[in-house]
């Protein structure tokens, strides 16, 4: 059995859209500085749909804030590591070199539309000003624009409703607005924060169609973080499981379910019963057996995060961190037992 130590050494192609590696954000607190992201690696492809999962708290946000430069200031930074996205490091870049990809080449869309619209803002202008901002477009044809942005994804009537302030509008319509903002300027890469988890089953489909059709009509790849391992079992190709601040297993969505290979994979796994089933019948370790808490950032462990919680810990897993380490080909999981080559 061959263990590849190496992240690099999975085969995926050799220049991702993204490629986010070794990434700690150090945020200080009143007990001092804690790493709730440490040593975050993600590859995401030009054109696909990437999901991320995990517990609540265990660095899914941060990471994304940490893409856009939008971490809380002053108390949070990137303390080390770098965010590849085409030709640049953004990890390295300062904030006016930040302003011109946010919005622009990424774009964001979080949980709750209201916090990112004007509330005295009509939704065209809204979606008319990244036009003017990035495109340098005039206000008159920003929003011509605006109105074609807001037909495609949804909005009825969208001439008239361009005037409407967002308070009357619903939470679905607001997602779609948001949506078409991020998209005013063909972004190559879309990141979606928990975008449906505020909206009831049918709209939050809808909300997720309408990201599946970018994706296929503008090729924008779309890096989904979600509670909802339902959600990337239909919408996405890749997904990344974090805990404790750092990609335990990263695999295609197919490998996942179907050969999950990291105690904490499976443990969520079990949680959603008719996605917890395996090709080979075995039963997934459940999570809720296991006892424990999710880490306590203040003392971080020096060995595997998850070891409190699993049932498969070895004397190493306390002592020593793991690597994330292919398995397969794009397959990597973050294990010292089950992190090991099936060739
Ligand atoms: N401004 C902040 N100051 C101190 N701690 C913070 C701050 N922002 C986040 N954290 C802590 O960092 C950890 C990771 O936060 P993050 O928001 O990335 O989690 P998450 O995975 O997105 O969780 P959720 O699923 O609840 O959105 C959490 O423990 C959180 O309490
Ligand atoms: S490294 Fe050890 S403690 Fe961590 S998940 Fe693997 S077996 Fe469990
Ligand atoms: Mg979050």
């Amino acid at each position: 059995m061959a263990v590849h130590a190496d992240p690099s050494a999975s085969e995926l192609p050799v220049s991702p859209l993204l490629d986010v590696s070794r990434l700690v954000v150090e945020i200080d607190t009143l007990q001092g500085p804690v790493r709730p992201v440490d040593g975050v690696d993600l590859r995401i492809e030009a054109g696909e749909i990437f999901g991320v999962v995990g517990e609540s708290g265990c660095g899914k946000s941060l990471t994304a804030l940490s893409i856009l430069g939008l971490l809380p200031r002053p108390q949070g930074r990137i303390r080390s590591g770098s965010i590849r996205f085409e030709d640049q490091d953004l990890a390295r870049l300062d904030e006016r070199d930040l302003r011109r990809i946010r919005g622009n080449r990424i774009a964001m869309i979080f949980q709750e539309p209201m916090t990112s619209l004007n509330p005295v803002l009509g939704i065209g202008d809204q979606v008319a000003e990244a036009l003017v901002i990035h495109r340098g477009l005039s206000r008159r044809d920003a929003l011509a624009q605006a109105i074609h942005l807001l037909e495609r994804v949804g909005i009825a009537d969208a001439r008239h409703r361009a005037h409407d302030f967002p308070h009357r509008l619903s939470g679905g319509m607001r997602q779609r607005v948001m949506i078409a903002m991020a998209m005013a300027c063909r972004p190559k890469l879309l990141i979606a924060d928990e975008p449906t988890t505020a909206l009831d089953v049918t709209i939050q489909a809808q909300v997720l169609d309408l990201m599946d059709d970018l994706k296929a009509e503008d090729g924008v790849a779309v890096l989904l973080i979600t509670h909802n391992f339902g959600i990337v079992a239909e919408r996405a190709a890749r997904v990344a499981v974090m805990y404790g601040g750092v990609v335990v297993e990263e695999a295609s969505t197919e490998q996942l379910f179907e050969q999950p290979r990291h105690p904490y994979t499976h443990g969520l796994l079990a949680a959603v019963p008719q996605l917890g089933r395996r090709r080979d019948g075995m039963r997934p370790h459940p999570l809720s057996e296991i006892p424990g808490m999710v880490p306590n950032l203040a003392r971080p462990a020096p060995g595997c995060a998850f070891a409190d919680r699993c049932a498969l810990r070895v004397e190493a897993c306390l002592r020593e961190r793991p690597p994330l380490a292919a398995v397969a080909p794009g397959h990597r999981v973050r294990c010292h037992v089950t992190g090991v080559s099936a060739q």
